[in-house]
Order: C-alpha cells, then sequence, then structure tokens
C-alpha cells in the first residue's frame, strides 16, 4: 500500500517538475545573439508572421460562413476587433515572460517554469498544432492564388496547367463542394484507387511545402531575409486594395450589416482569430531586442494596430464592393477587382499574396521546429530529432518531420478545418499564457520582470475570458474541428505517457 502511494506521490511530482527561470537562462547564456532589435523591427517581425491567410482567404469564409457557422457579413468588421482584443490581452502576458525570460520554447519554456513537465508537453504539443496544422490552411490558401494567377495568364498557358481537374488542386472536401457548386457530380469526376479510395491531392500546396522544407534545411539566414522583404510585398498589396477598391464600394452592400446577427459576429470572431495568429511570435524575439521594457510592448501592440487597421480597411471595402453572397471564398480579394473589371490589378495582388503566404508558411515551419527541437532537448522525442546536418547546420530531421506533418495533414484536411482546429489550440495556449502570468506573480513576484503586464490580474483574466468564450463558441457551433481538437490532446496526453515521460526519466537517470 505504502509502496503504491510512494510510487503515486513520485508520479505527481514528476508531472508537476518544474525549471526554474535561472536554469533556462543558464542555457541561454552563452548566446551570441546581439540586442538589436528595436520597435519598428519588432512590427515588422510582427506582421510578417500574422498578415497572411486571415486576410487572404478567411475574411471571405468569416463574412460568408460555413457549414455550421454562420456568417458575419460586413460585421466581420465587429469580429475582428473582438478577435484583436483576445489577443491583445494574451500577448501582452507573452511580453512579460518573453522579457523576464527570453530563451527559445516560446510558451513550451513558459509553462515548463510555471506550472511543470506534463503542461509544458501538453502546449507544445499544442503549438505543434498552431503553427503545423495552421500552414495546412496558409498552403491551400496558397494554391488558391496560385491558380486565379496562373488564370491570368490563361492567353499564353496551356489550359491542363490553368484548369487542371479540381480533384489535383483540392482536398477531397473541398473538392466535393466545389464540383457541387458546378452542378457536377463528384462521385463521377474524381478518380478512385481500386475503384475504392479516391483520389484528392493538392499538388500545387504540397509541392510548395516540400520546397520550403528544402530551403529551410539549406540555412535560415536567407530565409528571414526574403520573409522581411516580403513584408513589404504584403503590405502594399494590401494598401492597393484598400486605395484602389474605394472607389468601388457601393454602399447598399453594407446593408444588412449583421446579416446573422450576434451568432455570426461571434462565428466570424472565432474564425478571423486566424488572421492573428503569429503574434506570439514577436515576443520570442525578446533576446534579441533592445530595451525590451519599451519595446516590447510597442511592437506587440504596433503589430496588432497596423494589421487591425489593414484587416478593418480590407473588410471595408471587399463588403462594399461584393455582395456577400458573392464573395469567392478561395482568393477572394483577388476576384474582388477582376469582378470590377480590374484585372491587372487582380493579379498584382495574386502575386502579393503569394509572397507573402509563402513568407508566413516559412516562419511557422521554421516555428515548428523550433519548438520540435527544444522538446528533444528536453528528451521528450528521439535523439535523432536533435540532429543537426553536417554541411548545412540547420536541424533537419525536425525539418523533415514538420514538412511531412503539414504535407499528409494537406492531404486530409480542408483550410476551413485546419484554420478552426489551429484556432482552438492558439485559444487554449493564449489561456494557459494568461493563467501562467498569474501564477509567476504569486509564486515568484520579485524576479525582475522588464516588461510587466499592466492592469494585473484584470488584463489577463479578460485574455481569459474573451479566448475562453470564443472556444467555448467554437465547441458548441462547429463540427468536426471540434472533435478532432480534444482527439488531438488525447493523442498527446498518450505518446506523452507511452514514451515522452518514460524517456525523459530514462535519459535524467544516464545524466
Ligand atoms: N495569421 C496567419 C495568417 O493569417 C496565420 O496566415
Amino acid at each position: 500500500m505504502d509502496s503504491k502511494k510512494g510510487f503515486l506521490k513520485t508520479f505527481v511530482q514528476n508531472l508537476l517538475s518544474k525549471k526554474t527561470p535561472d536554469e533556462i537562462l543558464e542555457t541561454t547564456k552563452n548566446s551570441k545573439l546581439k540586442k538589436t532589435l528595436n520597435a519598428f523591427d519588432l512590427i515588422m517581425l510582427g506582421i510578417g508572421a500574422v498578415i497572411g491567410t486571415g486576410i487572404f482567404t478567411i475574411i471571405g469564409i468569416a463574412m460568408v460562413g460555413e457549414q455550421n457557422a454562420p456568417g458575419a457579413g460586413p460585421a466581420v468588421i465587429i469580429s475582428m476587433i473582438i478577435a484583436m482584443f483576445a489577443c491583445l490581452f494574451s500577448a501582452l502576458c507573452y511580453a512579460e515572460f518573453a522579457s523576464m525570460i527570453p530563451a527559445a520554447g516560446s510558451a513550451y519554456t513558459y509553462t515548463y517554469v510555471t506550472m511543470g513537465e506534463f503542461m509544458a508537453w501538453i502546449i507544445g504539443w499544442i503549438l505543434m498544432l498552431e503553427y503545423a496544422i495552421s500552414n495546412i490552411t496558409v498552403a491551400c490558401s496558397w494554391t488558391g492564388y496560385f491558380m486565379e494567377l496562373l488564370k491570368g495568364f490563361s492567353h499564353i498557358l496551356p489550359a491542363w496547367l490553368c484548369n487542371p481537374p479540381v480533384w489535383l488542386i483540392n482536398d477531397y472536401r473541398t473538392a466535393i463542394s466545389v464540383y457541387q457548386n458546378m452542378d457536377l457530380d463528384p462521385a463521377v469526376e474524381i478518380p478512385r484507387l481500386f475503384n475504392a479510395i479516391p483520389i484528392c491531392i493538392n499538388v500545387p500546396a504540397i509541392l510548395l511545402v516540400f520546397i520550403i522544407t528544402l530551403l529551410l534545411i539549406q540555412g535560415i539566414k536567407e530565409s528571414t531575409k526574403a520573409a522581411t522583404a516580403l513584408v513589404f510585398v504584403k503590405m502594399f498589396v494590401i494598401l492597393l486594395f484598400i486605395f484602389a477598391g474605394a472607389f468601388y464600394v457601393a454602399p447598399e452592400n453594407w446593408v444588412p450589416f449583421a446579416p446573422n446577427g450576434l451568432t455570426g459576429i461571434l462565428s466570424g470572431a472565432f474564425l478571423i482569430f486566424f488572421a492573428y495568429v503569429g503574434v506570439d511570435a514577436v515576443s520570442s524575439a525578446a533576446e534579441e531586442t533592445k530595451n525590451p521594457q519599451k519595446n516590447l510592448p510597442i511592437g506587440l501592440i504596433g503589430t496588432l494596430i497596423v494589421c487591425t487597421i489593414c484587416y478593418v480597411g480590407t473588410a471595408l471595402v471587399l463588403s462594399g464592393m461584393v455582395p456577400v453572397d458573392k464573395i469567392n471564398v478561395l482568393a477572394p480579394i483577388t476576384a474582388a477587382m477582376n469582378s470590377v473589371g480590374l484585372h491587372k490589378i487582380g493579379g498584382l495582388i495574386a502575386v502579393g499574396a503569394i509572397a507573402g503566404l509563402t513568407s508566413v508558411l516559412l516562419v511557422y515551419q521554421l516555428g515548428t521546429t523550433r519548438i520540435l527541437y527544444a522538446m528533444a532537448r528536453d528528451d521528450f522525442f528521439p535523439n535523432s530529432f536533435k540532429k543537426i546536418h553536417k554541411k548545412h547546420g540547420t536541424p533537419h530531421v525536425v525539418t523533415w518531420a514538420a514538412g511531412i506533418i503539414v504535407i499528409i495533414g494537406a492531404l486530409f484536411m480542408d483550410l476551413n478545418i485546419s484554420a478552426e482546429l489551429c484556432n482552438f489550440g492558439t485559444f487554449t495556449n493564449f489561456m494557459i499564457i494568461c493563467i501562467a502570468v498569474l501564477i509567476l506573480r504569486k509564486t515568484d513576484p520579485k524576479r525582475e520582470r522588464p516588461f510587466k503586464v499592466p492592469f494585473v490580474p484584470l488584463f489577463p483574466i479578460l485574455g481569459i475570458i474573451l479566448c475562453g468564450g470564443l472556444m467555448v463558441h467554437g465547441f458548441l457551433t462547429l463540427g468536426i474541428s471540434a472533435v478532432l481538437f480534444p482527439v488531438w490532446i488525447i493523442l498527446g496526453v498518450g505518446i506523452y505517457f507511452a514514451y515522452g515521460y518514460k524517456r525523459h526519466r530514462e535519459v535524467e537517470k544516464q545524466k
């Protein structure tokens, strides 16, 4: 009986075992990172990670709605502001941690310090959802804009390239709905392997992820430089859309403003939250930031303000240009331009969107590898995950792992489901970080905090309420993703107990 009790006690102690901030800081002591980033650099970094599929594609779905989630219509603007606040409070909490423990691993590291090993694993597992699964969404959206672009060159390109079969540029669920919209029978159009397994492969998305994986293995320096340049391209095309489209706004399209009332606005807020996913990337640059006390909050809030202005402007123009029931949900911005005859601008926007989406994909694939690497360093994964490529000096095994997760996901998931799933994960992470700030303020009040969340506990609590509220709304209204999210968590818990927990202890013993 006593030995059982003893075992249980050790087991619980292990689950709750924490790292101290000092231990983590010790590991970064030899860091050669220079403190060079100022507030402007941080805002650039934030825009690079944040502006992408949310504004180039999801905005259309949030307005029109989908199977279980009624659309917000032009009131998507309100949805955006709700999503922005959900993000703001949590981003401030990220900033407090980042300035206090400027180390890689982001939320995974912060949770290890406050809630212990088990929760850290869960957060790491969810972060993979945030980064890798969101990239399925980004890659699908990329295909949408890529195909729109090719169509613009249909006079010089072969027809098979501009108009390939639907099943070669979509996943199964999307292909079915596209065929149905074309009044074609998917059962006839979609080929089947052995007369049973339907074949739908989003070839452009898969090729893109493959190329990005190869690029990341070559080295990240060039990749991140390219990502910064692409920020300007993204901003340019969004501003171009707002200013050129403004001339074609017909105010009657804004009526009714909220066709599905509060439910539509909340469903829209749940979905469009995807547009803000990635804001936490700003805080991960804390170690390289000059005067983080001042620059981190400016960087975070600045990113949110710039993005919200772009988002609201885009939503106003898009909903004013195209009646809600005519919005193209795959490439709404380019399609809106084409619909008023501005094909050249539409083409330019498609190019910008493709560039912008590529940069988001790059940053997030990198994010996935960092999380996997941080978890492997703590011996929760096999040693091979820590391997560094001899020639390129990059963690090639985890980079391949991250690429394969997205490629397999893109075979089975559509854009909506992957975006919703990513949002469920990000809401959970944001809430846990808000809770973690409250915990550490109690357990380690004297620790130096170069940046402090103002109005504690109010701000973290507001973050928890907003993220939690939108998440509950998602669970009550959505279908497949609301089931897949708990399945993902259960899978994570299973892998932890079957592998991570044991391996971590075995390696500790050998040390
Ligand atoms: N916020 C990122 C995007 O919209 C994930 O693509």
